[in-house]
């Protein structure tokens, strides 16, 4: 990787990192870039080490492993941020619940889906599983370099829950949807539990060294208003108070993905300093009602990103002109698809890094 011409690369601690700095409400001419699931099976240095690691959960829970993979990309491209190398259904995994990966269909867990699992669940948390995450965030931090930030997450408990409650991922979440209606309270305390261990799992990322924090919620964009004001919102917004109760400088970013003409109510309730919006988003409903208050960041559809040529090109273009002029972190509007050629990940990374707004 060459340096934009003029970029100084200082070593000092105090160089800015140009991703905090429009999360900190100071737009860049150069919108800083990073890709939702950078390290993964796009690249041949990722499938490696996964072949090598054993499973996925040994993958992440390997420090060493961890820390080269989520370095991986930055080798590659130099992104503005680099994201913790784990999975949202680490948490899970902490409450005692069982987690598999199986190769080519996704994740698998114990269904969740009686009162008595439900009422033991805190019970049986174990943070100590979580350690080696931290181990990992402590030794990126330390190979970083400072222009660069450092990302921790966690799932949103909504999305982490739909999970938990099937057991797998299904097409429209109707499980945990249904269980949420039929027994709220029930429901609830899955969300409560998932609630406080983030906000636990969240202090420690940033101790061991996140710069920022990003709230997946995936599954938002299934819930009619009235439980995405419940199940997305309320959740979110004590999640960013109790962070914030503790670390009250933190950097929060939230992505309740399918959102829709929801996002000004979440952003305005949770008090996120950024919201990760999907390829979906109507750009004037999104200049003019979030990104006025909060930092945007997206939203480039991975389709685009793999289809490559004219239309990566009119599609990068198009984010750009759509919100470069104000906060803007520039990322996909989900996560990037490992059928993605390298060479297109480099073309849309110089196009951005051509801009100058
Ligand atoms: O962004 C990054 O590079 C950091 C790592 C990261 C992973 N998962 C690694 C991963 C992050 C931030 C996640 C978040 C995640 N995990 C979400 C929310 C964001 C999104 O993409 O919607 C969700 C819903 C999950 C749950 C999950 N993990 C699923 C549904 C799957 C299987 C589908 C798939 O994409 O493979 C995973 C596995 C997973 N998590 C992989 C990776 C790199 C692939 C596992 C493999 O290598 O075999």
């Amino acid at each position: 990787y060459q340096p934009p011409a003029g970029t100084l690369r200082l070593s000092q601690k105090s160089v800015a990192k140009p991703f905090l700095e429009v999360l900190s409400g100071r737009r860049q001419q150069v919108p800083p870039i990073w890709m939702m699931r950078q390290a993964g099976r796009y690249l041949p240095e990722y499938r490696e080490l996964r072949a090598k690691a054993g499973s996925f959960l040994d993958l992440c829970f390997t420090p060493d492993y961890a820390a080269e993979v989520t370095l991986q990309p930055i080798r590659r491209f130099n992104f503005d941020a680099a994201i913790i190398f784990s999975d949202i259904l680490v948490i899970p995994y902490a409450l005692g619940r069982s987690v598999r990966f199986e190769a080519g269909e996704g994740p698998r867990l114990d269904p969740l889906n009686t009162p008595e699992q439900v009422t033991t669940l805190a019970r049986h948390a174990d943070f100590g599983k979580l350690e080696p995450v931290y181990e990992a965030l402590r030794r990126v931090k330390r190979e970083l370099a400072p222009e660069i930030a450092l990302i921790g997450f966690c799932g949103a408990p909504w999305t982490v829950a739909t999970y938990m409650v099937a057991g797998q991922g299904t097409p429209d979440q109707a499980p945990a949807r249904m269980m949420a209606y039929r027994h709220p309270e029930t429901f609830a305390e899955i969300i409560d539990v998932l609630v406080e261990n983030s906000i636990q799992y969240l202090l420690g990322q940033l101790k061991a060294g996140a710069d920022a924090l990003q709230i997946f919620d995936t599954w938002a964009g299934v819930l009619p208003p009235r439980e995405f004001e419940r199940w997305s919102i309320e959740p979110a917004k004590r999640i960013v108070a109790g962070v914030r109760a503790k670390a009250p400088e933190a950097k929060i970013i939230g992505f309740p993905r399918g959102a829709g003409a929801l996002l000004p109510a979440y952003v305005e309730a949770t008090g996120v300093d950024a919201v990760s919006i999907d390829w979906a988003a109507e750009p004037s409903m999104i200049r003019e009602r979030v990104q006025s208050r909060v930092a945007v960041q997206g939203n480039l559809d991975p389709l685009a990103l793999i289809a490559g040529g004219a239309a990566l090109d009119r599609a990068v273009d198009d984010v750009l002109a759509n919100y470069a002029e104000g906060r803007l972190i520039f990322n996909l509007g989900h996560g990037i698809q490992p059928e993605t050629p390298i060479a297109h990940v480099e073309q849309m990374l110089k196009r951005v890094r051509a801009y100058r707004g």
